[in-house]
């Protein structure tokens, strides 16, 4: 790992499989390096640590743990670079990319660095003049969080900061994939001053034992999971014995509409950018596309066009956009819904190229339809299936016939048709002539199976704080 100039990023890792777990790179199959695996008592104990270590926190000013924030914030900028190489060698999303999703990831310590100053109460004008009422706004306690590979920075950051800012301590376990990038951000929140018990990251011997132990632990209040609907579910019922809080950022299937009167040139710019962001993995990639007959051929020929330009290959290579996918598993999956749709009678535009470890190329498949599986599934990868439609009730039953509820995104330039569509949508978010709607500032999250709770934006610090009210009396 000589390519991180700022070794103090690695100061967590061990040095063989005995004492932690081995990371490799999917471009190449090396191992990068082990990273440190808990005992259970080790976590126990941590939960314990973070309880204790939370009030005090609880009690700073909240300008002081803003300030520290703001001081994280500021490393990971300083950082930008070796956190984008660390990420791009155990995840494998380019480099420019992975660079990006630093800037991402950190936006959401600036950003609840200064909600942390903005947590405020109410008065409520009361029923009888004998009494004042008051709301006050008070953190859960030991928040924890399980989270996903696919984002190794910008899904942790999106819940310790909140957490942190609202006056929770946090405990994260990152995925096995990808637990180098989660170990280095907690250096630099360390470094920043924000103190080791009130930020944790942890592994242990499994996903589901430190699954068991979050969702039992009676110290832990609040659990914050982004990855799969089924995992979730089971993370939701085990929280349900003591009634812990849960935010649920689950799975997606987002529809990717063009409309007759849509601009196409904009609409392939928006697909490329929704669909092949970090190589079609991501929640909020666009599944599957429904474009109006008039324009259908239009639209394919251009899509395809610009999909032949990318560049597949090793994250650090210069102009690749598109990198491996996660894991060989992954890549059978992928693979077997396109080998199913084309056995349905979906056709490749372009006959993609067999390649070689975990790269897949990305192919536009044409002639789909609605009932085939590649579209009632969840690819995570870089598949665009494209299906005809032609009438605007029959598209609004497609779009929504998915069990799940997160992004959407459609390309129409008539007002009257952009609210009803955008109204119609059983979606958490829509982006209307927008292909990429990402940002700290807005609510993140789903409707139906797509999860519960909003990440980001001025909702997000809530999801860590309980709303006390006082009732003053005798007045
Ligand atoms: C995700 O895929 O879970 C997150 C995507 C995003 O934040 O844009």
């Amino acid at each position: 790992m000589q390519q991180i100039t700022n070794q103090s990023l690695l100061s967590f890792m061990v040095l063989n499989q005995d004492q932690g777990i081995a990371v490799s790179n999917p471009a190449t199959g090396e191992i990068l390096g082990y990273a440190p695996v808990s005992p259970e008592h080790d976590i126990l104990d941590g939960i314990e640590r973070a309880s204790f270590a939370q009030k005090e926190w609880a009690l700073l000013p909240a300008k002081t743990r803003s300030g520290l924030l703001q001081k994280w914030y500021q490393l990971l900028l300083d950082n930008k670079e070796d956190l984008g190489r660390l990420m791009t060698l155990e995840q494998g999303k380019p480099w420019a990319e992975a660079q990006g999703e630093v800037l991402y990831g950190a936006s959401f310590i600036e950003w609840f660095a200064e909600e942390a100053k903005r947590t405020y109460g109410e008065t409520i004008p009361a029923p009888s003049s004998d009494k004042r009422l008051v709301t006050m706004k008070q953190p859960i306690g030991v928040a924890c969080a399980i989270t996903p590979w696919n984002f190794p920075i910008a899904m942790i950051t999106r819940k310790a900061g909140p957490a942190l800012a609202a006056g929770c301590s946090f405990i994260v376990k990152p995925s096995e994939s990808t637990p180098l990038s989660a170990f280095a951000v907690a250096e630099l929140a360390y470094q920043a001053g924000i103190p080791r018990d009130v930020l944790q990251v942890v592994l242990g011997a499994n996903s589901r034992q430190v699954g068991g132990i979050f969702t039992s632990h009676p110290l832990i209040r609040k659990l914050s999971f982004t990855g799969s609907t089924q995992v979730g579910r089971v993370l939701m019922q085990q929280s349900a014995n003591d009634i812990k809080r849960t935010s649920m950022e689950l799975g997606g299937n987002a529809p990717f509409i063009v409309f007759d009167d849509a601009d196409i040139d904009a609409a392939v710019l928006g697909a490329m950018a929704s669909k092949f962001r970090n190589a079609g993995q991501t929640c909020v990639c666009a599944n599957r596309f429904y474009v109006h007959n008039k324009v259908y051929d239009e639209f394919v020929e251009k899509f395809d066009a610009a999909v032949q330009q990318l560049k597949v290959g090793n994250g650090l290579e210069e102009g690749v956009n598109v990198g491996p996918v996660i894991s060989e598993s992954a890549k059978q999956g992928i693979q077997s819904l396109i080998d199913g749709a084309i056995e349905q009678g979906a056709k490749p535009v372009t006959e993609p190229k067999t390649l070689d470890g975990l790269f897949m190329q990305p192919v536009v498949l044409k002639n789909v339809t609605h009932d085939m599986d590649i579209i009632s599934q969840e690819i995570f990868g870089p598949v665009a299936p494209v299906i005809k439609f032609d009438d605007d009730q029959q598209l609004i039953e497609m779009a929504n016939d998915t069990i799940y509820g997160l992004a959407s995104y459609f390309y129409s330039q008539n007002i009257h048709r952009v609210w009803k569509i955008a109204e119609a949508l059983e979606y958490g978010m829509v982006g209307i002539n927008e292909g990429m709607i990402s940002t700290e500032v807005a609510p993140f999250g789903g409707v139906k199976q797509s999860g519960i709770g909003r990440e980001g934006a001025k909702q997000g610090i809530d999801e860590y704080m309980s709303i006390k009210y006082l009732c003053f009396g005798g007045n």
